[in-house]
């Protein structure tokens, strides 16, 4: 571990760059006293680059909506591993997430990051300096893929009884609906009885957080897509269920700044809505379907 990676060139700008400002979040937090979380491997991965994470994170209302974020996920996917012994993630939009490296899996997890194939060769760059996260990990696989096409569904293997879990952090902001909706329909028939937890900002902060916020700013990403209610997406394929929706703006007041005195505008913020993809198999359905 000796040379610090840079950013390759295709990552220099747009939205491969975005993904500094949750890594910034999670190893700003990692490193403060009593921190609400420990990303160890991210930590290790951003002193391997060159950017400083503390100057990232001095954009407050990004910083703490992606702590708070990371806390939801982290523990929706727990709580799915608990459930589902045989399971295989999808991370969209994966960027330097290290989620992989924080939740408690079972030795027959199966686990994808995937991105652009900047990020991902960048990835795959930085996880060689570690023994336990070589790209020959036999749980962890990055894949690089535009998850506009479908055809990146493809290249996941299929094991029989597996129960499949999508997670999108982050991501599908910077796509617009037509993408959105096409891949969500793509997930819902090729994933009948997964599930999928999704980021998503409201629309008022997709027409404005772009312009108020410096760290995105600065990345030239544009914001395309936005969403007020999940039902929304309901209506997009009957298959697709809100199991649960949380607020990160729910999260300890006091971290927000001048949001901390608007509850409502916080919690109208971002979400992150909990989606049962088709059917689920309850003892029930088995009963009727023995009957
Ligand atoms: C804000 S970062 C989030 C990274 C990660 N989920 C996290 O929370 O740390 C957004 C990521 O989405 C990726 N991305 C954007 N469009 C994509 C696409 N069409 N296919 C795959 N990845 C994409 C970017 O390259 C970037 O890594």
């Amino acid at each position: 571990m000796t040379k610090r990676a840079q950013l390759s060139t295709d990552c220099l700008n747009g939205v491969c760059e975005t993904l500094l400002i949750p890594l910034a979040a999670r190893v700003v937090e990692s490193q403060s006293t009593n921190p609400a979380f420990r990303d160890e491997r991210g930590v290790e991965l951003a002193q391997l680059l060159d950017f400083d994470p503390h100057e990232v994170a001095r954009d407050r209302w990004n910083k703490v909506g992606c702590q708070a974020r990371t806390l939801i996920f982290d523990d929706a996917v727990n709580d799915f591993l608990s459930r589902h012994p045989r399971a295989l993630v999808l991370n969209l939009g994966a960027g330097l997430c290290t989620r992989f490296w924080r939740v408690e899996p079972q030795e027959s997890l199966r686990w994808f990051d995937i991105d652009l194939p900047s990020v991902i060769a960048l990835k795959r760059e930085l996880l060689a300096n570690f023994d336990d996260a070589s790209n020959s990990h036999k749980q962890h696989t990055t894949l690089d893929a535009d998850v506009t096409n479908p055809s990146w569904l493809e290249q996941i293997p299929r094991v029989a009884d597996e129960q499949v879990l999508v997670i999108a952090e982050g991501l599908l902001m910077y796509l617009d609906q037509d993408s959105v909706q096409r891949l969500l329909q793509t997930l819902v028939k090729e994933f009948t009885g997964g599930e999928l937890i999704i980021e998503a900002w409201s629309t008022f902060v997709r027409r404005v957080w772009g312009t108020l916020s410096p760290a995105l700013r600065r990345t030239g990403a544009s914001l395309h897509w936005g969403l007020d209610n999940p039902k929304t997406i309901e209506a997009w394929d009957p298959r697709i269920t809100v199991k649960n929706e949380w607020r990160p703006g729910d999260w300890e007041p006091q971290r927000w700044g001048l949001l901390r005195y608007a509850p409502a505008l916080r919690r109208s913020l971002t979400k992150v809505v909990h989606f049962q993809l088709g059917e689920t198999v309850t003892s029930e359905t088995r009963q009727h379907s023995a009957a």
